[in-house]
């Protein structure tokens, strides 16, 4: 019989990759989520891709009853936790919000799974490793004190993974270290939707690309790196869906060396600012129109992974070359700009 996995936050950008990675790997895939930062967009993407519409409950995991209620309705297997608040800045202006949403709807979902022994995949960021000295960074990397209510929730999130899997018999869970996540599925069928003005490099590339934005900012041109902009490892959504469907076959098969296990998940190549854009302009024939502006408080100058423990422990490896990526994201901006 196959395995049911929920999926919070599942409408949005990654969480819809990963659904129909899950789904075409076998498994039963039930989503939730808020409609709070997306609409219905990429799930009806979804069941385009898919030929079949996914399970979708709209609710609040800032509710115990909700979340209680649900998980008694379903027999999950596992969880994926991606509802949560992402913006960084917004995170700085309204913390409380950022700590109430995002500590609340994963203290909920842990305390939900560990009752019913459903294993926990969360959702985790580089952004826990801060500024470091000598990239890559492996997971024995140490955490740097978060720079902003929104890393530092990643962080708690983190702990409490850990702590509750420590201490509840039958509760496991893995933490997946994301990288910076780009592009869209090949279909173009679901991508990254940003509400407003975006603040990722990429989306905003190719909103310029597309003429919605007059100019993109590359923030620095004097950092310490061969060109001067900053360096990042830019994951493939597809790729990172595919880890997504690794790590909950590696905690339901009963692979995991201990209870609570991290992963980074990147390519394990830094990409610049500069080369980024320039790599778009050769893989889609568009020119971006940017200019040299100030660096952005808060951005670390050189971060990529060492990802050799995903591929030795998940058997897990980036594989879409950078150019489809970012033609995917050209092609997921066209088809949204036509909507
Ligand atoms: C950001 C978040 C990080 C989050 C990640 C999710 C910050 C400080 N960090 O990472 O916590 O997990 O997104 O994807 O916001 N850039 C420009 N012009 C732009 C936008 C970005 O030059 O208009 C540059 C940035 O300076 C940076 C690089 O592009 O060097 C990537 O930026 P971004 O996509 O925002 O990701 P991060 O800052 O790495």
């Amino acid at each position: 019989m196959s395995k049911t996995v929920l999926v919070s936050g599942g409408a949005g950008y990654i969480g819809s990759h990963v659904t129909v990675e899950l789904s075409q790997a076998g498994y039963e895939v039930v989503v939730a989520d808020n409609l709070s930062n997306c609409d219905l967009t990429c799930l009806e993407g979804v069941r385009k891709i898919l030929g079949h519409p996914v399970t979708f409950k709209e609710m609040d995991f800032c509710t115990v009853k909700a979340v209680e209620d649900l998980f008694d309705s379903f027999r999950f297997d596992a969880v994926i936790h991606f509802a949560a608040f992402k913006a960084v800045g917004e995170s700085v202006s309204e913390p409380l919000k950022y700590y109430r949403n995002n500590l609340e709807s994963f203290i909920n979902v842990v305390e939900a799974s560990r009752k019913r022994g459903c294993a926990v995949l969360f959702s985790s960021s580089a952004t826990v490793y801060g500024e470091v000295d000598n990239p890559p960074v492996t997971e024995k990397n140490d955490r740097q004190s978060a720079t902003s209510p929104y890393g530092n929730t990643k962080q708690m999130c983190e702990d409490i993974l850990r702590d509750s899997a420590a201490a509840y018999e039958g509760l496991s869970g893995i933490a997946l270290r994301y990288f910076n996540p780009i592009g869209a599925h090949p279909s173009a069928l679901i991508g990254e939707l940003p509400r407003g003005v975006p603040n990722n490099l990429l989306p905003y590339v190719t909103q310029t690309a597309a003429g919605i934005r007059d100019c993109l900012s590359i923030f620095g041109d004097d950092y310490p790196t061969p060109d001067g902009t900053c360096l990042r490892d830019y994951i493939d959504v597809v790729d990172l869906a595919k880890a997504h469907v690794c790590a909950v076959g590696r905690m339901l098969g009963g692979k995991m060396e201990s209870a609570y296990e991290i992963f980074n998940i990147g390519t394990g190549r830094p990409v610049s600012v500069l080369e980024l854009v320039k790599t778009f302009e050769e893989a889609t024939g568009v020119k971006v129109n940017c200019r040299i502006a100030p660096r952005r408080p808060g951005d670390v100058t050189a971060i990529w992974a060492d990802p050799s423990l995903a591929v030795e422990k998940l058997g897990w490896k980036a594989e879409r070359p950078l150019v489809e990526t970012l033609r995917s994201a050209w092609q997921w901006q066209q088809y949204v700009s036509r909507k």
